[in-house]
């Protein structure tokens, strides 16, 4: 066995799946371990764009077996969209789609919770997704949720949706109703239920690849807390999230050529400017699960360095290069400086902090050429290899992949 992590280094957005879909060639098994539809994968087979929320984007190679494990929060109805849209592009699920049995359910009410949260004023606004997943695990913990076995016995369905109705002073009017909606949502995806641990450990001769989603900043524990997402998004959570306790073999962790973030919360390199603003125009810097323009700034190694110690990184995959083309300077922030004016390039545990620190930068030239065609590393612009030097540099780690575009062949592999 052999095993392969994807995982995104930033506040999500990465373009996580673009390294998952070069790389999953290689590979047997996709597997996520976490989220829920709250992410968004786009990736572009020739010129043809699908975007996954639920599903890893493995999907798209026909040989390969795709799963969601235990640690993923899964909208039964959304999913059955997501299977059926997939399905009319002739993409085949039967026999090689699979869903462990203890994955928590997103019910119509942690969509109505998220929403509330969000809108109450005395509340923090985290700017979630509304996608139902803070209230998910949050049920999850408080043993109040339901999980993806649970569709399949139906008296033990209802006396959970009892439970849970009462927990949140739902109308226990309505149990039947939600009852019957997964019941029959059940009967569709029953054929994809699994005992996920006992199938990974019997692949004994499969490539593994677990698909990461968000990214490490905004983990529940190590990310820009409250400013996060309700699951462990660091390598950390692939045990949790499978069930698959043996070391991986290979994590790579994903960066953007510069940051971005969508939501709320503290991020240092924030451009609010013109930069920040050709920056958002020439990424497409607009969220593929809820449309909103992307916050923008430049490349934080402080970050970085503190999100690869967390995952632990063996290599780096470093995307959007091309879109950094045409700036006079590009910038890479390798410390922070501190209220008192010192100096850190340690991450602060406190939003607190994170909030009032300024980036200190190391400016380098830019280059104006258009590097999206270029395969090889030796034939990109001298100042691009800089670049990318330069933060291997900082971050002590190789990068071995630069996405250059959305494409598969719009890859270099060093
Ligand atoms: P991918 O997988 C970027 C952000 C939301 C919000 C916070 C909490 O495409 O990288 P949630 O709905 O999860 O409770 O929202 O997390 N967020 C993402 N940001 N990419 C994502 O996924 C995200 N998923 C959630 O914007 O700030
Ligand atoms: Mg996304």
């Amino acid at each position: 066995m052999y095993s392969t992590a994807v995982l995104g280094c930033a506040w999500g957005d990465e373009a996580k799946a673009k390294i998952v879909d070069v790389l999953a060639g290689e590979s047997d098994i996709v597997v996520r371990f976490q989220g829920g539809n709250n992410a968004g994968h786009t990736i572009k087979v020739g010129n043809e764009k699908f975007v996954f929320h639920l599903i890893p984007s493995g999907i798209l190679y026909p040989d390969k077996i795709c799963i969601l494990g235990s640690g993923v929060v899964i909208d039964p109805f959304k999913l059955i969209e997501e299977i059926d849209a997939l399905k009319s592009k002739n993409i085949i699920f039967k026999n090689r789609f699979f869903i462990d049995a203890r994955a928590h359910i997103v019910l119509p009410l942690h969509k109505e919770l998220d929403g509330k949260y969000e809108q109450n004023s005395k509340q923090t606004r985290i700017g979630t997704t509304k996608r139902g997943i803070g209230p998910c695990y949050s049920d999850a913990y408080a043993r109040t949720g339901i999980r993806f076995g649970d569709l399949f016995k139906t008296d033990y369905l209802k006396n959970r949706v009892s439970n849970i109705f009462s927990y949140h002073n739902y109308p226990v009017k309505e149990v039947d109703l939600v009852v019957k909606k997964l019941t029959k949502a059940g009967k569709q995806l029953e054929q994809y239920l699994k005992q996920i641990p006992y199938f990974l450990d019997e692949c004994t001769d499969k490539h593994v690849l677990f698909e990461g989603a968000q990214g490490a900043l905004l983990d529940i524990n190590f990310g820009t807390y409250p400013f996060v997402t309700s699951s462990h998004t660091i390598a950390g959570g692939i045990p949790i999230g499978t069930g698959y306790a043996k070391k991986i073999d290979r994590v790579v962790g994903v960066f953007k050529s510069y940051y971005t973030r969508v939501g709320e919360g503290p991020f240092p390199t924030e451009l609010n400017n013109e930069t920040g603003n050709k920056i958002r125009t020439r990424g497409n810097e607009f969220g593929s699960t809820t449309g909103r323009p992307r916050r923008c700034g430049w490349f934080d190694a402080v970050a970085a360095k503190y999100t690869s110690m967390i995952n632990g990184i063996d290599e780096i995959a470093l995307t959007l290069l091309d879109v950094l083309s045409g700036f006079e300077t590009v910038n890479i922030c390798n410390k922070y400086i501190l209220k008192n004016n010192e100096e850190t390039d340690e991450f602060p545990y406190s939003n607190f902090d994170l909030e009032i620190v300024k980036p200190k930068y190391i400016e380098l030239p830019g280059w104006e050429e258009d590097i999206s065609q270029i395969k090889n590393f030796d034939d990109l612009p001298k100042n691009a290899k800089q670049y990318v030097h330069k933060i291997e540099e900082i971050l002590k780690v190789k990068v071995s992949i630069v996405s250059v575009g959305a494409k598969r062949d719009q890859t270099i592999i060093r």
